[in-house]
């Protein structure tokens, strides 16, 4: 008894000496190499909490704990404190999440190993019960294993982007007409505060609607509001971090996060089941009108992609597109009121090269360097996604010279990596002049990883570079953002979530001309 009770500490917490580990080159999962003791003479514990897709450690010994997955706590406090992990036992080490074995990285040459140089054998994802419940058991993108089924699916997910992203005048119709009426009702504001959370939000989910299956809504409309609300269900109860993904076991007591995930997920399957079976009776053989269109006639029997495969990625461009992208919108703005004179230069850049009245379109990116460096500066600074979406060793490989295991964990400190001095000048400053050369051109320094890399890289990163070009310079063409009297700047330090999100805050929004 004794025994089985000291076992089951021992797996609960994390013994550390990753240093030993390390140093001599061990990571192997016998127990003796992972029981060393610290050198402070006994082993530090930690004790772990996952957020799903993004998960922190919390040393129990050395640092005060945040309070995490409540939604409330001081992201900034987090990520300092898998700074300060990183600082003590550096860029690579070890701990145990519940049961898991995981490694954290947190400087880029190795992750570039994870995610590139050794991309497949790093390529798959761990099995939790929340994210199981999200996906009818990984029939996503995000959280399947990398198999054969996984690539097909993917590949197919990529050719129907392509048909409406980059290149294609669809999505540009999308975005404009959504970014349209978002100053629409931003001007019917006329100079009030605003809280853009929410305003972004709708405008961004309109555009995802449009695009996966063709309804355009009035902004208040009922159905609208539903897709809204069963996504913030689905992101508030996964960002609360369910302790039966470390311990599946739990599942068999009442848990409140669990029934209200079930039920926005019973919501959201009654909704976009409706769109499917309507897009199979209307749809005409190679005159795609949306995505789910697209989907339906690439999938067509082929590679094994089910219906409820094309159900979890309709699904999942919601719970993958909308967060990471309005977030990253209002921390834009959020930074421009702290940096009145980098909004300046941004109305400067556009009345020089677009004017006040012509309509923006993609062909502006090219000349208009300086806005893609600050939304390339905001996704450094603050990356919707500070810690990848954990990645799982498919088979026995190497990691930074030592062994690793199959089935171990792997999270990548995207945080750290863009906030590591050896590679970014004054890292905690916001200069979005670090992506621009001498001759004023847009550059991509090899540190900057927001979307990831690899067989893993976010299938959307065209379409969110897309919508936040166009959304920005549109609000920019019109506006003039400013702290509202009386209020004072936002909160940059952040929140944790689902993603890193700013802490709420208003603007007073002015129209320029
Ligand atoms: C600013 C916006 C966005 C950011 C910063 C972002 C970032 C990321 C990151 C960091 C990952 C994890 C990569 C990894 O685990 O190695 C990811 C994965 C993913 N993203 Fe995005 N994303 C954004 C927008 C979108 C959009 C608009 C969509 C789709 C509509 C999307 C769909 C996905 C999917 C399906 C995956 C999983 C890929 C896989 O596991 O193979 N994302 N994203």
């Amino acid at each position: 008894m004794v025994r089985w009770v000291l076992v089951a500490l021992r797996r609960r917490y994390v013994y550390r000496n990753p240093s030993y580990l390390f140093y001599t080159g061990r990571l192997k999962r016998d127990s003796a190499s992972r029981s060393s003791t610290s050198s402070r003479g006994f082993p530090a514990v930690y004790r772990l909490r996952s957020a799903a897709a993004h998960t922190w450690a919390e040393d129990v010994t050395g640092f005060p704990p945040p309070k995490m997955g409540t939604g409330e706590c001081d992201a900034e406090a987090i990520v300092l404190k898998t700074d300060a992990l990183a600082s003590r036992y550096g860029p690579l080490f070890s701990l145990y999440m519940g049961p898991h074995y995981t490694l954290v990285v947190s400087e880029v040459a190795l992750a570039r190993e994870v995610l590139l140089h050794r991309g497949k054998d790093f390529a798959g994802r761990p099995k939790m019960v929340t994210t199981d419940m999200l996906t009818r058991g990984g029939k996503d993108i995000a959280f399947a294993d990398y198999n054969t089924l996984w690539r097909n699916h993917r590949r197919l997910v990529q050719s129907s982007f392509a048909l409406f992203g980059e290149g294609s005048s669809k999505l540009q119709t999308i975005v404009l007409d959504a970014a349209d009426n978002l100053c629409s009702d931003l001007q019917a504001c006329r100079g009030q505060s605003v809280d853009m959370g929410p305003v972004l939000m709708r405008a961004v989910t309109n555009v995802v609607c449009r695009l996966v299956f063709g309804s355009t809504y009035d902004p208040h409309d009922p159905e609208l509001q539903q897709v809204i609300d069963y996504n913030d269900g689905i992101v508030q109860t996964i960002a609360r971090g369910s302790l039966v993904d470390i311990f599946p076991w739990l599942q068999i007591f009442p848990n409140n996060d669990l029934a209200r995930l079930r039920q926005c997920v019973q919501i959201r399957d009654k909704l976009l089941t409706t769109k499917l079976e309507d897009h199979k009776l209307t749809r005409t053989p190679g005159e795609p009108r949306d995505l789910l269109d697209a989907l339906l006639s690439g999938s067509d029997g082929e590679g094994g992609v089910t219906d409820d495969h094309i159900l979890m990625t309709v699904a999942e461009a919601f719970g993958a597109g909308v967060e990471t992208t309005s977030t990253t919108l209002l921390w834009t703005i959020a930074f421009l009121l702290h940096y009145p004179e980098v909004q300046e230069r941004l109305h400067t850049e556009l009345d020089e090269c677009v004017g006040r009245s012509r309509h923006l379109s993609l062909s502006d990116r090219t000349s208009l360097p300086f806005l893609e460096s600050v939304l390339c500066e905001v996704m450094r600074i603050r990356p919707a996604s500070p810690i990848l979406i954990p990645h799982v060793a498919m088979q026995d490989t190497r990691l930074g010279g030592h062994e690793v295991l199959k089935g171990t964990r792997v999270l990548v400190n995207i945080w750290a990596i863009h906030h590591d001095s050896k590679h970014w000048e004054k890292p905690d400053q916001f200069r979005p002049d670090r992506f621009l050369d001498d001759m004023g051109k847009k550059i991509t320094p090899p540190s900057y990883l927001p979307f990831g890399a690899g067989p893993r890289v976010c299938v959307g990163e065209s379409l969110a570079r897309i919508e936040l070009f166009l959304f920005l310079s549109c609000l920019l063409q019109r506006f003039r953002f400013s702290v509202p009297y009386g209020a004072s700047l936002p909160d940059l330090r952040g929140r944790s979530g689902v993603v890193l999100q700013p802490q709420r805050y208003t603007v007073a929004v002015n129209l320029r001309h």
